[in-house]
């Protein structure tokens, strides 16, 4: 279905999730809806197709993929039981040795769309924070467990740039890559929570600096900038979140030469978590795609962040980046839209490729 952005911004009281995760549950938290929209009024009417406590019925997940719908509506007030109902689910089905590893990956998947979901756009944060919890501690071990599986998710995250999106790329990056390095269990759960909250900062950030399709300028960037430490303060309210994750998130944009924001720490003063979000932030910014610019090839980011931004980044744990995107080989093949010539050519000629919060 053609969805048009601006009449779903209008929506405040439902909220869009994958239908996989609904697929995925005995029984539904709320009721669940369908969206139809009346191009003649150019409004969206919901069709309730589940109450509360109704069973979910193979039969009417298959009804609903034959309409071409990926996602079913519920009411944001009812996200939080959903949050917690999931993750109880994506436990059972991952601990499920009959169903096949790449449909655990696309769950997971989906369940961090969920939590980011509750996060950045419903900015409910702590119901997504107790939902992380549990959701980084399932996916550890599962990539621990089945290391092939990383593959797979990677091939599921979207080059086509959003706030949400973003976060979702970057924490399962964070825990992909926190067992290829054999992080310690601590810093891994600290690394994956920073990383899928590090720029909810951002969701307080006025929308005309955040969505500018041209370059900031000076006063605008001060305000960006400030991301880092709106993004502690919303989340030191919250307790599930520790110190080390708070600080992964205050410092995902320092550099490690000094020069970064917002406290200009060097490397040796940088927590390992903070290091490595540097470097999954930038490689997930620089290879996707937004309204200002076209997303880089994994290689021709690497090459990127080797040529013009090395002072900025940790040598030792970008060279074991590479050996990880190796690893992740072609099934890291990522969906979304795909590289035109017209702007590839722009990349190469204007420098345009840089994705502008990491200057
Ligand atoms: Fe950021
Ligand atoms: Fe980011």
């Amino acid at each position: 279905m053609e969805v048009d952005d601006a009449l779903f911004q209008e929506i405040k009281d439902k909220v869009a999730i994958p239908l996989n995760i609904l697929a995925n549950l005995v029984k539904t938290p709320s009721d669940v809806f369908l969206a139809k929209i009346n191009k003649e009024t150019h409004s969206i009417e919901f069709i309730k197709i589940m109450r509360v406590g109704a069973v979910v019925s193979a039969k009417l997940i298959s009804l609903i993929q034959k309409l071409g719908l990926e996602e079913v509506y519920v009411p944001s007030p009812r996200l939080g039981n959903l949050v917690q109902v999931t993750q109880e689910a994506a436990q059972a089905v991952i601990q499920n040795q009959a169903v096949p590893v790449v449909t655990k990956a696309k769950l997971l998947h989906d369940s961090a769309k969920l939590l980011a979901t509750v996060a950045i756009k419903e900015k409910k944060i702590g119901e997504s924070v107790q939902g992380a919890s549990a959701y980084v501690d399932t996916v550890a071990d599962f990539v621990h467990k089945v290391p092939e599986a990383m593959g797979d998710l990677a091939q599921m995250l979207t080059l086509d740039y959003s706030l949400y999106t973003h976060s979702v790329n970057v924490c399962l990056f964070a825990l992909c890559f926190a067992e290829f390095i054999r992080l310690s269990p601590k810093e891994a759960k600290a690394l994956s929570m920073g990383a899928l909250f590090h720029d909810v900062g951002k969701t307080r950030i006025a929308p005309d600096i955040l969505k500018k399709p041209g370059p900031l300028n000076a006063d605008e960037w001060q305000v960006m900038r400030q991301h880092c430490s709106i993004g502690f303060d919303i989340l030191e309210k919250h307790s599930g979140f520790s110190q080390q994750s708070l600080l992964t998130v205050l410092h995902h944009h320092e550099n490690m030469d000094g020069s970064g924001y917002p406290a200009g720490l060097k490397e040796n003063d940088l927590p390992i978590t903070s290091r490595i979000s540097k470097i999954l932030d930038c490689y997930d910014a620089i290879t996707s795609t937004r309204c200002y610019k076209t997303g880089l090839t994994g290689y021709e980011a690497i090459q990127q962040m080797y040529e013009t931004m090395l002072p900025q980044l940790s040598q030792d744990l970008l060279t074991q980046f590479v050996h990880f995107l190796g690893f992740l080989g072609r099934k890291a093949g990522r969906k979304g839209t795909p590289r035109s010539a017209s702007l590839v050519l722009g990349n190469q000629t204007n420098g345009a490729s840089a994705p502008r919060d990491q200057k």
